[in-house]
């Protein structure tokens, strides 16, 4: 097959980890006799310097001259919140998403099993295996609501953010976590804060009414203070979380930790067209940025979910993943996840290593 495939390097470690991860690309697609064509597109804090605007004029149509996306990471301290909008870094990517219909960011977090050690919780806890994969609604919610800024009276500034949900919106992400239920362990674990928040009251009334329509999938409804808390004291018990955006954010953060860290936790975001977008879910961290020292494995299974999800292409994906599993059997660690004490490989060596065992399998 022939596969063109934009590439959005970013900032930060952003190029680090995705050089690596089309190292392995190019790797996959030799041995599976695939053509790849990269076509460079510019977002985030590097396009503000180059263009002066982040998110320059033409980004979301280059991508939709693709068959995929695959993003790195944006953002860093030179282009904080104190710069206009059409500067910030995280602007473009949350208009890059919206202007692609991506609205399903799916965030598997699963303990690897070379990984057990590396997991921060108790033994036992550990032991029973974490699988889950967060559905983490991405294109509405307060991400996306009108913001305003004022001068009060008497209060000095106020702001305010709205958040807001249609049912159609919930209805559609919500069907995607029932349909991936049934692809997986048949359980979707429902996150919302309907105790206080209309728009999760709306949440919760649609999806129930698509949990008659799946009678075949166990549905529970889990307060979002409650899941924060049951993914560090017991996160085996969950299989499909779904959830809005916000919240999708921060527990995905929270269930990368669990698994051992956040550099292995890969995403996909997909809509109802092509093409998708895939990325690791950390951000460019700046506090290790150019020291080869960041951990490309997100961006490596991210380019796995491109092959599973984009390009329907499981074989491929396999291959990745079990290169992955097999580097980490043997022992080989990125300073995130070493041990103390322990000897690290850098990003590029432990890049080095995945493309060779790709080529083993
Ligand atoms: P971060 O995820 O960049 O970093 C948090 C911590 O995790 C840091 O200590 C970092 O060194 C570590 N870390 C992250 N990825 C790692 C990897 N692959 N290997 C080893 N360690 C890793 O979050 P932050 O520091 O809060 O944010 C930094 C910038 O990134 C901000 O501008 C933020 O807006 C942006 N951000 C971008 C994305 C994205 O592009 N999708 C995601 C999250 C944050
Ligand atoms: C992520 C990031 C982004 C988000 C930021 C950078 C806009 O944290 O992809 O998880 O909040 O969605
Ligand atoms: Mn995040």
């Amino acid at each position: 097959m022939n596969y063109k495939i934009a590439l959005i390097r970013g900032d930060g470690i952003g190029p680090e980890v995705v050089d690596e991860a089309v190292g392995v690309l190019n790797t996959v697609a030799e041995k599976f006799g695939h053509q790849v064509e990269y076509v460079d597109v510019l977002l985030g804090g590097c396009a503000t310097d180059a263009v002066g605007k982040s998110y320059p004029d033409g980004t979301a149509e280059r991508c939709k001259t693709c068959d995929a996306v695959l993003l790195g990471a944006v953002g860093g301290p030179k282009w904080g919140a104190d710069k206009p909008a059409e500067q910030r870094p995280e602007t473009a990517l949350l208009a890059l998403r919206k202007d692609l219909g991506l609205y399903a960011n799916l965030r598997p977090a699963s303990l690897r099993p070379a990984m057990t050690d590396a997991c921060p919780l108790k033994k036992e806890t550990a032991d029973k295996g974490i699988d889950l994969m967060m559905v983490r609604e991405l294109t509405g919610g307060i991400y996306f609501g009108k913001r305003n800024k004022y001068q009060t009276e008497d209060r000095g500034m106020e702001a305010t953010d709205l958040m807001a949900y249609s049912e159609q919106e919930i209805e559609r992400i919500g069907r995607r976590a029932f349909e991936l239920a049934r692809l997986r362990r048949g359980k979707v674990s429902s996150v919302d804060k309907a105790n206080v928040l209309e728009t999760s009251r709306l949440w919760r009334n649609v999806m129930h009414r698509l949990a008659a329509e799946y009678p075949d999938v166990q549905y529970e409804d889990v307060l979002v203070d409650n899941c924060a808390m049951q993914l560090v004291r017991d996160p085996g018990q969950f299989d499909v979380v779904v959830t809005e955006n916000m919240f999708g954010d921060i527990l995905s953060d929270e269930a990368s930790m669990v698994t051992g860290s956040i550099g292995l936790l890969p995403s996909a975001s997909i809509g109802d067209g092509a093409p998708g977008l895939y990325e690791p879910i950390h951000g460019s961290a700046p506090d290790i940025a150019g020291q080869d020292k960041a951990n490309p494995i997100a961006t490596i299974l991210s380019v796995a979910m491109m092959f599973r999800y984009s390009f329907q292409r499981a074989a491929e994906a396999d291959a990745i993943e079990r290169a992955v599993d097999a580097v980490l059997a043997e022992g080989w660690r990125t300073p995130d996840i070493a041990k103390p004490g322990e000897k690290a490989v850098g990003t590029r060596e432990m890049g080095r290593l995945i493309r060779e065992k790709v080529n083993m399998i």
